[in-house]
Protein backbone atom coordinates (compact mmCIF):
# COMPACT_ATOMS: atom_id res chain seq x y z
CA UNK A 1 0.00 0.00 0.00
CA UNK A 2 3.56 2.49 0.44
CA UNK A 3 4.49 3.31 -2.44
CA UNK A 4 8.31 4.32 -3.18
CA UNK A 5 8.88 7.08 -6.40
CA UNK A 6 12.60 7.97 -7.13
CA UNK A 7 12.97 11.29 -7.72
CA UNK A 8 15.02 11.17 -10.92
CA UNK A 9 16.51 14.84 -10.28
CA UNK A 10 19.17 13.04 -8.15
CA UNK A 11 19.81 10.33 -10.23
CA UNK A 12 23.50 10.14 -12.27
CA UNK A 13 22.56 11.80 -15.12
CA UNK A 14 25.55 9.98 -17.26
CA UNK A 15 24.15 6.48 -16.31
CA UNK A 16 20.03 6.86 -16.32
CA UNK A 17 19.58 3.19 -18.25
CA UNK A 18 22.00 1.62 -16.17
CA UNK A 19 20.39 3.39 -12.55
CA UNK A 20 17.16 2.77 -13.96
CA UNK A 21 17.13 -0.99 -14.94
CA UNK A 22 18.75 -1.56 -11.09
CA UNK A 23 15.80 0.82 -9.73
CA UNK A 24 13.24 -1.27 -11.65
CA UNK A 25 14.52 -4.49 -10.56
CA UNK A 26 14.87 -3.63 -7.14
CA UNK A 27 11.19 -3.00 -7.12
CA UNK A 28 10.84 0.97 -7.10
CA UNK A 29 6.63 1.62 -7.78
CA UNK A 30 7.04 4.95 -9.94
CA UNK A 31 9.84 7.59 -10.51
CA UNK A 32 8.95 11.18 -9.88
CA UNK A 33 10.26 13.58 -12.35
CA UNK A 34 10.64 17.45 -11.73
CA UNK A 35 10.49 20.09 -13.84
CA UNK A 36 11.67 23.03 -12.93
CA UNK A 37 11.72 26.89 -14.98
CA UNK A 38 13.64 29.17 -12.63
CA UNK A 39 11.03 31.40 -12.11
CA UNK A 40 8.82 29.66 -9.82
CA UNK A 41 11.84 28.20 -8.71
CA UNK A 42 15.34 29.14 -8.45
CA UNK A 43 16.98 26.09 -10.19
CA UNK A 44 16.18 24.23 -13.66
CA UNK A 45 16.06 20.54 -14.18
CA UNK A 46 14.42 17.88 -16.59
CA UNK A 47 12.07 18.42 -19.14
CA UNK A 48 9.88 16.58 -21.76
CA UNK A 49 12.77 15.23 -23.54
CA UNK A 50 14.22 13.65 -20.52
CA UNK A 51 10.75 12.05 -19.79
CA UNK A 52 10.91 10.83 -23.33
CA UNK A 53 14.01 9.31 -22.96
CA UNK A 54 13.32 7.21 -19.88
CA UNK A 55 9.76 6.27 -21.17
CA UNK A 56 11.63 4.25 -23.02
CA UNK A 57 13.62 2.58 -20.53
CA UNK A 58 10.78 1.45 -18.14
CA UNK A 59 7.08 0.38 -18.05
CA UNK A 60 6.48 1.67 -14.18
CA UNK A 61 4.45 5.09 -14.13
CA UNK A 62 5.65 8.40 -14.88
CA UNK A 63 4.93 10.99 -12.28
CA UNK A 64 5.45 14.63 -14.01
CA UNK A 65 5.99 17.54 -10.79
CA UNK A 66 5.49 20.50 -12.84
CA UNK A 67 6.87 23.53 -11.08
CA UNK A 68 6.46 26.21 -13.53
CA UNK A 69 4.13 28.84 -13.74
CA UNK A 70 1.27 28.41 -16.15
CA UNK A 71 1.57 24.49 -15.98
CA UNK A 72 -1.63 24.52 -18.05
CA UNK A 73 0.74 25.46 -21.15
CA UNK A 74 2.16 22.19 -20.73
CA UNK A 75 0.29 19.84 -20.27
CA UNK A 76 0.17 18.55 -23.81
CA UNK A 77 3.77 17.84 -24.05
CA UNK A 78 4.24 15.76 -20.89
CA UNK A 79 1.33 13.89 -22.08
CA UNK A 80 2.46 13.22 -25.68
CA UNK A 81 6.09 12.71 -23.71
CA UNK A 82 4.58 9.72 -21.81
CA UNK A 83 3.66 10.99 -18.43
CA UNK A 84 1.12 8.91 -16.45
CA UNK A 85 0.65 11.48 -13.54
CA UNK A 86 1.15 15.09 -13.38
CA UNK A 87 1.26 17.20 -10.23
CA UNK A 88 0.81 20.95 -10.84
CA UNK A 89 1.16 23.67 -8.18
CA UNK A 90 -1.37 25.52 -6.51
CA UNK A 91 0.54 28.77 -6.04
CA UNK A 92 1.44 28.48 -10.52
CA UNK A 93 -1.98 28.53 -12.02
CA UNK A 94 -5.30 30.56 -11.96
CA UNK A 95 -7.02 27.41 -13.67
CA UNK A 96 -6.02 24.72 -11.00
CA UNK A 97 -9.84 23.15 -11.36
CA UNK A 98 -9.60 23.31 -15.21
CA UNK A 99 -5.85 22.08 -15.57
CA UNK A 100 -6.49 19.02 -13.44
CA UNK A 101 -9.79 18.09 -15.34
CA UNK A 102 -7.90 18.04 -18.46
CA UNK A 103 -4.85 16.02 -17.07
CA UNK A 104 -7.97 13.56 -15.80
CA UNK A 105 -9.52 13.64 -19.64
CA UNK A 106 -6.49 12.82 -20.81
CA UNK A 107 -6.13 9.64 -19.04
CA UNK A 108 -3.86 10.75 -16.66
CA UNK A 109 -3.67 11.02 -12.60
CA UNK A 110 -4.06 14.38 -11.61
CA UNK A 111 -1.84 16.11 -8.57
CA UNK A 112 -2.15 19.13 -6.84
CA UNK A 113 1.37 20.14 -5.01
CA UNK A 114 1.44 22.76 -2.47
CA UNK A 115 4.19 24.84 -1.02
CA UNK A 116 4.91 24.27 2.96
CA UNK A 117 2.94 27.92 3.26
CA UNK A 118 -0.06 26.88 1.03
CA UNK A 119 -2.61 25.88 3.27
CA UNK A 120 -4.77 23.61 2.39
CA UNK A 121 -7.79 25.70 1.68
CA UNK A 122 -6.58 25.62 -1.71
CA UNK A 123 -8.00 22.76 -2.63
CA UNK A 124 -11.57 22.92 -1.35
CA UNK A 125 -13.34 23.02 -4.56
CA UNK A 126 -11.18 20.50 -6.35
CA UNK A 127 -10.61 17.31 -4.27
CA UNK A 128 -13.15 15.44 -7.11
CA UNK A 129 -11.02 16.10 -9.71
CA UNK A 130 -7.53 15.20 -8.01
CA UNK A 131 -5.92 11.69 -7.56
CA UNK A 132 -3.41 12.87 -5.36
CA UNK A 133 -1.32 15.92 -3.17
CA UNK A 134 2.14 16.20 -2.96
CA UNK A 135 2.62 18.38 0.11
CA UNK A 136 5.95 19.74 -0.53
CA UNK A 137 7.69 19.33 2.88
CA UNK A 138 10.87 21.50 1.43
CA UNK A 139 10.32 24.39 -0.25
CA UNK A 140 11.01 23.15 -4.31
CA UNK A 141 13.98 23.50 -6.23
CA UNK A 142 17.42 22.02 -4.57
CA UNK A 143 17.63 18.18 -3.46
CA UNK A 144 19.05 17.95 0.25
CA UNK A 145 16.83 20.40 2.01
CA UNK A 146 15.48 19.86 5.90
CA UNK A 147 11.83 18.67 6.22
CA UNK A 148 9.82 21.55 7.46
CA UNK A 149 8.25 20.14 10.96
CA UNK A 150 5.08 21.93 10.96
CA UNK A 151 4.04 19.69 7.67
CA UNK A 152 3.65 16.93 9.98
CA UNK A 153 0.18 18.16 10.74
CA UNK A 154 -0.66 19.48 7.36
CA UNK A 155 -0.29 16.02 6.26
CA UNK A 156 -2.56 15.20 9.48
CA UNK A 157 -5.06 17.58 8.28
CA UNK A 158 -5.01 16.55 4.53
CA UNK A 159 -6.05 13.29 5.51
CA UNK A 160 -8.18 13.91 7.62
CA UNK A 161 -10.12 15.98 5.03
CA UNK A 162 -9.97 13.09 2.37
CA UNK A 163 -11.11 10.97 4.63
CA UNK A 164 -13.99 13.59 5.91
CA UNK A 165 -15.04 13.26 1.78
CA UNK A 166 -14.30 9.69 1.55
CA UNK A 167 -12.04 9.88 -0.97
CA UNK A 168 -9.04 7.42 -2.04
CA UNK A 169 -6.67 10.72 -3.16
CA UNK A 170 -3.11 9.48 -2.28
CA UNK A 171 -0.91 11.57 0.25
CA UNK A 172 2.45 12.07 -1.21
CA UNK A 173 5.14 13.75 0.46
CA UNK A 174 8.13 15.31 -1.33
CA UNK A 175 11.63 16.79 0.40
CA UNK A 176 13.63 15.28 2.42
CA UNK A 177 12.46 11.84 2.98
CA UNK A 178 14.16 9.13 4.82
CA UNK A 179 14.49 7.50 7.37
CA UNK A 180 14.03 10.27 10.02
CA UNK A 181 11.03 11.69 8.36
CA UNK A 182 9.17 8.50 7.05
CA UNK A 183 7.61 6.89 10.09
CA UNK A 184 5.94 9.93 11.34
CA UNK A 185 4.82 11.17 7.72
CA UNK A 186 3.65 7.58 7.38
CA UNK A 187 1.70 7.62 10.75
CA UNK A 188 0.22 11.01 9.78
CA UNK A 189 -1.16 9.18 6.82
CA UNK A 190 1.38 9.95 4.14
CA UNK A 191 0.73 6.67 1.63
CA UNK A 192 3.67 7.92 -1.52
CA UNK A 193 6.77 8.65 -1.11
CA UNK A 194 9.36 10.51 -3.22
CA UNK A 195 13.25 9.09 -2.71
CA UNK A 196 15.91 11.27 -3.33
CA UNK A 197 19.41 12.17 -1.88
CA UNK A 198 18.28 11.00 1.77
CA UNK A 199 17.10 7.70 0.99
CA UNK A 200 17.08 6.02 -2.68
CA UNK A 201 20.21 8.04 -3.44
CA UNK A 202 21.95 8.16 -0.18
CA UNK A 203 25.45 7.55 -1.33
CA UNK A 204 27.04 5.47 1.14
CA UNK A 205 24.87 2.21 -0.52
CA UNK A 206 23.66 0.97 -3.84
CA UNK A 207 20.43 1.88 -5.25
CA UNK A 208 19.36 -2.00 -4.39
CA UNK A 209 20.19 -1.53 -0.74
CA UNK A 210 19.08 1.72 -0.43
CA UNK A 211 15.23 0.78 -2.01
CA UNK A 212 15.40 -2.40 -0.14
CA UNK A 213 15.94 -0.20 3.32
CA UNK A 214 13.49 2.13 2.45
CA UNK A 215 11.08 -0.43 2.02
CA UNK A 216 11.75 -1.55 5.21
CA UNK A 217 11.11 1.63 6.69
CA UNK A 218 7.54 2.10 4.53
CA UNK A 219 6.26 -1.44 6.05
CA UNK A 220 6.94 -0.31 9.97
CA UNK A 221 10.84 -1.92 10.76
CA UNK A 222 13.95 -0.30 10.88
C1 LIG B 1 11.91 18.57 -5.51
C2 LIG B 1 12.58 17.21 -5.42
C3 LIG B 1 13.37 17.18 -4.18
C4 LIG B 1 14.34 16.10 -3.95
C5 LIG B 1 13.96 15.20 -2.84
O1 LIG B 1 10.64 18.54 -5.89
O2 LIG B 1 11.71 16.14 -5.64
O3 LIG B 1 12.55 17.40 -3.11
O4 LIG B 1 14.77 15.46 -5.04
O5 LIG B 1 15.04 14.58 -2.28
P1 LIG B 1 15.88 15.03 -1.00
O6 LIG B 1 15.20 16.19 -0.36
O7 LIG B 1 15.90 13.80 -0.14
O8 LIG B 1 17.23 15.37 -1.52
ZN1 LIG C 1 9.38 16.83 -6.76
Amino acid sequence: MYKIGPSLMCTDLGNVERDIKELDEAGVDFYHIDIMDGTFVPNFTLGPDFVKAVRNLTDKPLDIHIMTEKPERFIDLFHEAGSDMIAIHAETTNNLQGTLSKIQDLGMKAGVAINPSTPLDVLEYVYNVTDYVVVMTVNPGFAGQTFIPEMYDKIAQLKEEITKRNLEIEVMVDGNIGKDTIPKSKEKGATSFVGGTSSVYKSENTLTENVKNTRKLLNGGE
